[in-house]
């Protein structure tokens, strides 16, 4: 028999483990690819029973899983998972856990992830019982601890956070979790950049205008303003998602696919954006809240939470010297998005016969990272039967046709099943978290400065955002994409 792998998710009565962890790891077991012999212990404060467990569970896949749960299977599954009702912050619970752990585990060595799927405020409780109650410690097994972001509040935070995380264990055993990296079509960027010889030789300030990064939501806050407001959209997704789309975008291509090869690349890369100086931001960012937000249960009165944001970013390095990065995402905005528009220059000369004023349409290259998955390319083609007339025309290819409609699997899925194998590519390493930070922090410094108001422009619930950010891409003479939309 092989060793014992237990799944620990702490946080279990939450969303994120009915929504997302249990449906993908009952996936991978659907596809046979977790370990042979492992258990799932869930973890929180709330007593529940095993069964109550499961049926929640149960009902969470079929509510969110991509896939229709079949009724013997999941028995099966669910035979292997366990509650227990623990409080992670205080040492005698945990020293209990262990030794329950260590009953299911039976004899012989057995690994063990943790998974802090728990408000951020518990993280470093969190690391230091584990570190106290020795269950990091690898003598028996690895142990391999994963936390969900945000990973601190800002540079100093997080800082504080990956001292803690050292004290009590090596960089290798932990695994910050942005689950963008896991999605197949952010993957794909690298594939895409790097296993086709066409772009590569264009990819560079010679060719490119600019980049264009949306990622837009038509959900408002709903339920979650506890952990939003005071946060906003620059913590919740600049300093994680966007800024790890952006490096995937202009990260040198690396030796190997190797975690330290890709992540060393990524780091230089965030390592040469300019970060803003404080009196810079209102130049460069616009920062918006949707007209309702403030109607929210649980947001304060008078909250100056950002919703929306958009920045323009640059590159300080031979590739990228000149070329505006524009990132841009919101909450209850017009249209559920993912995008990363790359847009090329126009030729040098025209010698079609359009009016003077008239120029010709930029090519660009729209990823597409959801919901419709793909990659779109843009260009321009004779109207037929006229003299020179021109038109943009689409080449898309569109992963649900090439590879089936249910092909993409859940990001989650990849991201734990990585963790199982040790393999950290898809993780944000400690000295990346904080160069983000690095960036972030200004930006909302700038913007709680005494003077500088209004903090955030108000928008129109299904609106593109403020006209402010209108105004900020304008300044260079262009508008923002939607090339996924159309
Ligand atoms: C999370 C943010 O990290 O990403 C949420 O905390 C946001 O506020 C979500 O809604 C968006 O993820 P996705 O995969 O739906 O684009």
């Amino acid at each position: 028999m092989s060793e014992m792998t237990t799944i620990v998710i702490f946080g279990a009565s939450g969303d994120l483990a009915r929504r997302k962890l249990m449906p993908a790891l009952f996936d991978l077991f659907l596809k046979e690819r977790l370990p042979e012999n492992w258990k799932i212990v869930g973890v929180s404060r709330s007593p529940m029973s095993d069964e109550d467990f499961r049926n929640r569970m149960e009902l969470g896949c079929k509510e969110y899983a991509r896939f229709k749960l079949d009724e013997e299977l999941w028995g099966e599954f669910a035979d292997r998972v366990r509650y227990r009702a623990f409080d992670l912050s205080n040492l005698e619970h945990m020293l209990e856990l262990d030794q329950e752990l260590a009953a299911f585990e039976g004899e012989g060595p057995a690994n063990r992830i943790y998974y802090l799927s728990v408000a951020p405020r518990l993280y470093k409780p969190a690391l230091a019982n584990l570190g106290a109650a020795d269950m990091v410690d690898e003598r028996n097994g690895w142990r391999r601890v994963v936390i969900e972001k945000p990973f601190g509040r800002d540079l100093h935070s997080a800082r504080a956070l990956n001292e803690m995380v050292h004290e009590v264990m090596d960089e290798s055993q932990i695994y910050r979790i942005d689950h963008y990296l896991g999605k197949e079509t952010v993957q794909n960027i690298m594939v895409f950049r790097f296993a086709n010889s066409l772009f590569e030789p264009v990819w560079n300030r010679n060719h490119i205008d600019h980049v264009q990064i949306t990622a837009s939501e038509t959900v408002d806050v709903g339920h979650r303003a506890d952990y939003y407001d005071g946060v906003g959209v620059v913590r919740d997704m600049m300093q994680n998602h966007m800024l790890q789309l952006l490096a995937l975008v202009a990260v040198e291509p690396p030796a190997s696919l190797d975690a330290e090869a890709l992540r060393n690349e990524k780091v230089k890369v965030l390592k040469a954006i300019r970060p803003m100086r404080p009196e810079e931001v209102g130049q460069h960012t616009v920062l918006g809240q949707y007209r309702t937000y403030r109607d929210a249960p649980g947001v304060v009165p008078q909250s100056q939470t950002a919703t929306y944001a958009a920045i323009r970013f640059y590159i300080d390095n031979w590739r990228w010297k000149g070329v505006p990065f524009y990132l841009r995402s919101g909450k209850a905005l017009a249209a559920k998005t993912t995008e990363i528009s790359i847009y090329f220059k126009e030729p040098p000369h025209v010698m079609f016969p359009i009016p003077s004023s008239a120029k010709i349409t930029k090519n660009s290259l729209t990823i597409c990272i959801q919901p419709d998955e793909g990659i779109r390319f843009s260009f321009q083609a004779k109207e037929p039967d006229t003299t020179a007339d021109m038109r943009t025309v689409n080449m898309t290819f569109r992963y649900a046709s090439a590879f089936g409609p249910t092909a993409i699997p859940e990001a989650y899925e990849r991201l734990l099943l990585d963790i199982i194998k040790g393999d950290a590519s898809l993780f944000s390493r400690g000295d990346s978290i904080e160069l983000a930070w690095r960036l972030i922090d200004p930006i909302l410094e700038g913007w709680n400065a005494e003077g500088s108001a209004p903090l955030a422009y108000l928008y129109e619930t299904g609106s593109w955002g403020p006209v402010e950010a209108d105004r900020l891409l304008a300044q260079d003479n262009i508008r923002w994409s939607t090339g996924c939309q159309n």
